[in-house]
């Protein structure tokens, strides 16, 4: 059957046009029921535009499609996927690419049936959708599931998302006109709107099977339907008439496609006679597309598949799959998709017998975080003889799919089957991670410390070496760390990703120690090392992340933390299942959000990483810690006190070295509930504990905590020979020389400050973390400035008062002690006059307003001033408006 016109719908059209046209504009989403027509808008739209300005990729996800890792967009990315990549890592790759070969050219990326794009496939698409000069367009059919970075599409801004409805009666009679190739009597026009409710294909169905039928003819040019067809029938009933009508032939092309969509031309003709294959181009079922320069084979309309799949017994679908596997197998796997179809058939049709095969295929599922499909393809791996290898990946998975329990029955199931030491080795390491931070035993260190020593290879023995070094910087056994990264490092006998190991854990304690320029250059080269480690070691990627964001929370390196979670955070949380990098990402973006002042924002997404971290007690406590700091800062003491216990409850021994961040937290919580003496004898104590631990990096910030507590003059540390201790600007001041970066001596600079320097120093201070967006303590050095000038009366207050506000401006609930100190008790009425005052009301209107004499207002005026330290109606907006919680605009 010939295509006919496209008819209507010239606002939908117009809609999708502009969508790609406007600059700046949001994408556009056509959701409907079943055959409604979305498809074909879609086609339609794109084929309008100008494939000279737009880099244009249309793609058709379909229910095989979705079974795969990057399935969907399979037409879209290059055959050549570069190897050792993380998830997120070829999410970056893949944008890439499409960057590159727009050229310039902004990018229309039109996905119809959207909601069957496949995990991967659907976050690499939110990402796309994220970028400036990309727009997304689609479909969605009504009633089914939404995949999350899609239905975040819309729920983010980032596309509109339009209804599609049913075509109207002249818009039908259109359509009839079209598909018949010549106008239409108004009585049959009519009835067949009624029988088909304006959904087109349902209508393309009733004409079929009338002109079947010799129901449909025509008389003087005009077409006629004779049809005594009364009840509606349903679309899929209508399409199951139709392709049950089918030759045994024709039925298998049609059911090889449905399985096996998009399918090679050439294969299929392996399969089945080319002759049915035309008979089911020629009745319209399938159609025949270009793909990559080969020519594909898929169905007509997804319905037929629907049916077709639904209508199949379970014998013969299996039947089917096997037969598309070896149709596969037998032409060669020629894409890295090919193998993990074969694999994906072999399982479904009960034949996969090839351990190696599935091995290889989970893996690969692995490396693209689709965790439910690798968990299926490992376990089948492992049923069928795959050994302690396939033992291994499934526990990997299954401990990063937070099953640890699981984990351990599969490795304890096989360990009296390995026979060599190098597998032994790889066991031992792969049993101790789900023991150690899976179940939380700490016994685990020494285990496979005994167990490891018996390993004859020195590679084997490398390798456990490295994993019981950060088990042990994990639980603060510094020293002994240390030593056994360092064997792992010098020995050159030990694998590439045991050293990698080693390298992350010194970064990690070195980051703690302040060493940051160190640090980094060991990540860097970690980093630069991924494709050698990552096929062996894809977790090694989370000992990454903690060493990195271990340094730049602590270096206060606010751009670097959003470099890394623009980069791989939403794509990994959209990806799926990579819960434990997710959740440490969103505590280290709550993190950033909190020293910007945005409390809202730290609150929110700390709470996300306390729900993504739920089911594991890897960094569960720090997330509540990071929490309780959130709403500590919005001066919540409630939320705060609860989000420390559930710190305290969920912190695992094992993660030790986390301590510092989690003790921390209780100072700020301390603090909130009004005890500010608590606050400052826990930092001053946990100071202490920091500088015998040698953890410079976080005594740093410890005791900036102290100084924002004003509390520089405090005394930390040892007693001096002099028979003194030293206060908390003196050890800054050492810090300062010890810890790398440009904090260090602005926080020794700002306790100084507070102790003998003017305001002006105070306001030198502001500026440096102000440029460095560390909002929070900006606001609070100015703050304080503000506080010593009320002192003294100076005249500056003006200026300072409006860098203030302006900082006040960029944050929202922020509530510290610093800023509390700014905020002289005004009573009710005060505030009311100040307000009104603030905003250009004369005394005279005021009084009128609120039914007093001029003269009390003017009374009320005075004291204001005096209370605020102003001189007069000039300054008291700006005044009003540096006072955290009152913007001195709308009823605090
Ligand atoms: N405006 C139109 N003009 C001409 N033909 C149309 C129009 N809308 C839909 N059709 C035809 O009707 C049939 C069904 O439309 P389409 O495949 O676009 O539906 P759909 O909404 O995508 O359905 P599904 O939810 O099953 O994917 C197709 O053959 C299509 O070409
Ligand atoms: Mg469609």
């Amino acid at each position: 059957m010939s295509r006919w016109d496209f008819v209507g719908r010239t606002d939908e059209l117009n809609r999708l046009l502009s969508a790609v046209g406007v600059a700046d504009g949001r994408g556009l989403l056509f959701s409907g029921s079943a055959g409604v027509g979305k498809s074909r808008l879609l086609r339609e739209g794109v084929a309008a535009l100008p494939t000279d300005r737009y880099a244009i990729w249309s793609v058709a996800a379909s229910a095989t499609t979705a079974a795969l890792p990057f399935g969907g967009l399979v037409q879209v990315l290059p055959a050549a996927q570069p190897q050792g990549l993380s998830p997120a890592g070829v999410l970056r790759w893949a944008v890439d690419v499409l960057q590159e070969q727009a050229a310039g050219r902004p990018i229309v990326l039109a996905i119809d049936d959207a909601h069957l794009l496949d995990p991967p496939s659907a976050a690499l698409v939110h990402l796309i959708a994220r970028s400036e000069n990309a727009t997304v367009l689609g479909t969605l059919r009504n009633g089914e599931q939404i995949p999350l970075p899609i239905r975040a599409l819309w729920t983010d801004d980032l596309v509109d998302l339009v209804e599609l409805g049913p075509l109207g009666p002249s818009e039908t009679t259109g359509l009839l006109a079209a598909i018949l190739g010549g106008p239409v009597d108004a009585g049959s026009s009519e009835r067949l709107f009624r029988l088909s409710a304006g959904n087109p294909l349902l209508l393309r169905e009733l004409v079929l099977a009338a002109s079947g039928g010799d129901e449909l003819s025509r008389r003087y040019g005009i077409w006629k339907w004779t049809g005594r067809l009364e009840l509606a029938p349903s679309l899929t009933d209508l399409i199951d008439t139709r392709i049950g009508q089918l030759t045994p032939g024709v039925r298998a092309v049609v059911e090889l496609v449905a399985f096996g969509e998009p399918l090679g031309l050439q294969l299929l003709e392996q399969a089945v006679d080319p002759a049915d294959v035309e008979i089911a181009e020629e009745r319209g079922l399938i159609s025949m597309v270009h793909d990559d320069r080969r020519l594909n084979v898929r169905l007509a309309h997804p319905l037929y598949g629907e049916v077709m799949r639904r209508h199949c017994p379970v014998s013969r679908t299996r039947r089917l799959q096997a037969t598309l596997a070896g149709l596969l197998e037998r032409v060669g796997k020629r894409r890295r998709d090919d193998l993990l179809r074969v694999a994906v058939w072999r399982l479904d049709s009960g034949t996969a017998q090839d351990p190696a095969l599935l091995l290889d295929a989970a893996a690969q599922a692995f490396g693209r975080y689709d965790v439910p499909l690798a968990t299926r393809l490992a376990r089948a791996a492992l049923d069928s003889e795959g050994g302690s290898d396939a033992a291994e990946l499934l526990a990997t998975i299954l401990m990063f799919g937070d099953r640890p329990e699981e984990a351990i029955v599969v490795l304890d199931q096989v360990a009296g089957a390995i026979q060599d030491d190098r597998r032994r080795g790889r066991w031992l390491t792969a049993r101790g991670m789900v023991s150690y931070w899976g179940l939380s035993r700490e016994s685990t260190v020494e285990e496979i410390a005994a167990r490891g020593a018996e390993l004859t290879d020195a590679a084997d023995q490398a390798r456990v070496r490295a994993f019981e070094a950060i088990m042990r910087l994990h639980r603060l056994d510094v020293e002994t760390a240390v030593r056994l990264a360092q064997t792992v490092l010098d020995r050159p006998a030990a694998p590439m990703a045991a050293r990698e190991l080693a390298r992350c854990t010194l970064a990690h304690l070195q980051a703690a120690q302040g060493q940051y320029r160190r640090s980094a250059t060991a990540i860097a080269r970690v980093e630069a090392e991924a494709a050698c480690w990552r096929g062996d070691m894809p977790y090694l990627q989370l000992a990454m992340e903690l060493a990195r964001g271990t340094r730049l929370a602590l270096s206060g390196d606010l751009a670097g933390i959003d470099a890394i979670v623009a980069d791989e955070f939403a794509d990994l949380a959209g990806a799926g299942d990579f819960r434990l990098g997710t959740g440490y990402l969103a505590i280290l973006q709550a993190y950033a959000a909190r020293l910007r002042g945005r409390g809202d924002e730290a609150l929110k997404t700390s709470l996300g990483a306390c729900a993504v971290l739920a089911t594991s007690r890897v960094y569960a406590g720090l997330a509540h810690a990071e929490r309780a700091q959130a709403a500590a800062l919005r001066g919540d003491a409630g939320h705060a006190a609860e989000a420390m216990a559930e710190a305290d409850r969920t912190h695992a021994p094992g993660m030790a070295v986390l301590y510092p961040w989690l003790e921390q937290a209780r100072g700020a919580v301390h603090a909130v509930a009004g005890d500010l003496p608590a606050a400052v004898k826990h930092l001053c104590a946990l100071a202490d504990r920091l500088r015998e631990d040698g953890l410079a990096g976080h005594e740093l910030l410890v005791l900036l905590d102290l100084v924002r507590f004003d509390q520089a003059a405090a005394a930390v540390g040892p007693t001096c020979t002099d028979g003194g201790r030293r206060t908390v600007a003196q050890r800054l001041a050492e810090l300062s020389e010890q810890v790398d970066g440009v904090l260090p001596p602005l926080v020794a600079r700002y306790a100084r400050a507070t102790l003998d320097g003017g305001p002006d120093e105070l306001l030198a201070v502001a500026d440096g973390f102000a440029a460095r967006e560390l909002i929070v303590y900006a606001a609070e050095a100015t703050a304080m400035a503000l506080h010593r000038m009320g002192r003294s009366r100076s005249g500056a207050t003006g200026p300072a008062r409006e860098r203030l506000a302006d900082l006040l401006r960029r944050c929202d609930e922020v509530s510290t002690p610093a800023l509390r100190l700014l905020r002289p008790t005004l009573t009710e009425r005060e505030w009311e006059i100040g307000r009104l005052a603030a905003d250009g009301s004369t005394s005279r209107a005021i009084a009128e307003r609120l039914f007093l004499s001029t003269r009390t207002v003017e009374n009320h005026l005075q004291r204001i001033y005096s209370k605020l330290g102003v001189a007069g109606r000039a300054e008291l907006r700006a005044a009003l408006r540096s006072m955290p919680g009152h913007d001195g605009g709308d009823a605090a």
